[in-house]
């Protein structure tokens, strides 16, 4: 049974961080970084690092690998620990709570912060092959090769500036907070997720898909970015009855070949899920409109 992440962030002290920052700042030259190049980088005694080392294994922060080019690398949990700890020496939060959502692409963490209760997403898109990186992959040309950490990292800070943009044109997504290497914090928005909601009154079901349709018009006009991925399993519906958008990284910009294509994927999918489960009726095909800006009136 592997330790609760709180449990492990309690458990590491300051030397592993070092022993760990020091790994990863020289993961761009070794595929695993040796023993020596520790040594040096870190500036602690051999006697404390093989301690660390000992304990971050055990805690499976990191990896090692034996044979002629022996040396040691992050895992998944070692990159959470790295960011996690940067977030709370900053005080961007305060406590690491629980997991309160495993997407495919992202642990979730909830997280006290001296604004009130935040969500901690940590992406975990390298983890393999799925389309969403393949897509971003495609369009931030600043990710080659298989390299995953880069790759979080990339996808982290994408998310994060699409929430920056978003909110300052008054879309309903979760307020961004900040963002470090993959993990970026963000609003806790009280609530439900679509895909989860049995029973919605006619006037709440028309709010939400309103503010939904809101938010992609908002996001294709002001911002001019497509979501790429929106169904009931990216929406949320708050406790106060309004519908937020989330789940941003694999956007597109309008200008590129698939947007099209896949706004109006977005606005079918929506669309046909509220009138299936809600009995919403609303015409497509003028929500598209609408939401491209070609047409003011409002479709709801
Ligand atoms: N800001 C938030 N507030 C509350 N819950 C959230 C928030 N962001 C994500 N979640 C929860 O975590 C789940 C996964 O988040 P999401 O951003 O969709 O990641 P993934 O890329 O893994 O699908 C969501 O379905 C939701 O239940
Ligand atoms: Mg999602």
């Amino acid at each position: 049974m592997t330790a609760l992440l709180a449990e492990i962030l309690d458990r590491v002290e300051k030397n592993d961080v070092i022993v760990l920052y020091s790994i990863e700042r020289n993961l761009t030259r070794y595929k695993y970084v040796p023993l020596e190049v520790i040594e040096r980088v870190s500036r602690l005694p051999p006697s404390s690092i093989q301690k660390s080392i000992k304990r971050l294994t055990e805690l499976k922060l990191v990896r090692r690998r034996l044979g002629n080019f022996s040396g040691y690398t992050l895992t998944y949990r070692g990159l959470d620990v790295l960011a996690l700890n940067s977030l709370l020496r900053r005080g961007y939060i305060t406590r690491l709570g629980d997991k309160i959502g495993v997407g495919k692409e992202s642990d979730i963490y909830i997280a006290e912060s001296p604004r009130g209760l935040v969500v901690v997403k940590l992406h975990r898109e390298g983890r393999t092959s799925f389309s969403k990186v393949r897509r971003v992959r495609s369009y931030a040309q600043e990710i080659e090769g298989e390299d995953w950490i880069r790759v979080v990292k990339t996808i982290g800070e994408r998310e994060f500036k699409a929430l920056v943009e978003l909110r300052s044109n008054k879309a309903l997504v979760p307020e961004p907070v900040t963002y470090n290497r993959h993990a970026v914090v963000q609003e806790y928005i009280r609530g439900v997720d679509l895909y989860k909601v049995e029973d919605l009154d006619e006037e709440t079901a028309r709010a939400t898909l309103a503010d939904v349709i809101e938010t992609l018009r908002i996001a294709y006009t002001k911002v001019g970015i497509v979501h790429g991925d929106l169904s009931q399993y990216n929406v949320l519906i708050s406790e106060d009855g309004r519908g937020y958008v989330i789940d941003w990284p694999q956007y597109v910009y309008k200008g590129e070949e698939s947007s099209g294509e896949l706004l109006f994927r977005d606005v079918k999918y929506i669309t046909s899920y509220y009138e299936r489960k809600f009995g919403v009726s609303v015409d497509a095909g003028r929500v598209l409109k609408y939401v491209k800006g070609e047409i003011n009136e409002k479709p709801l």
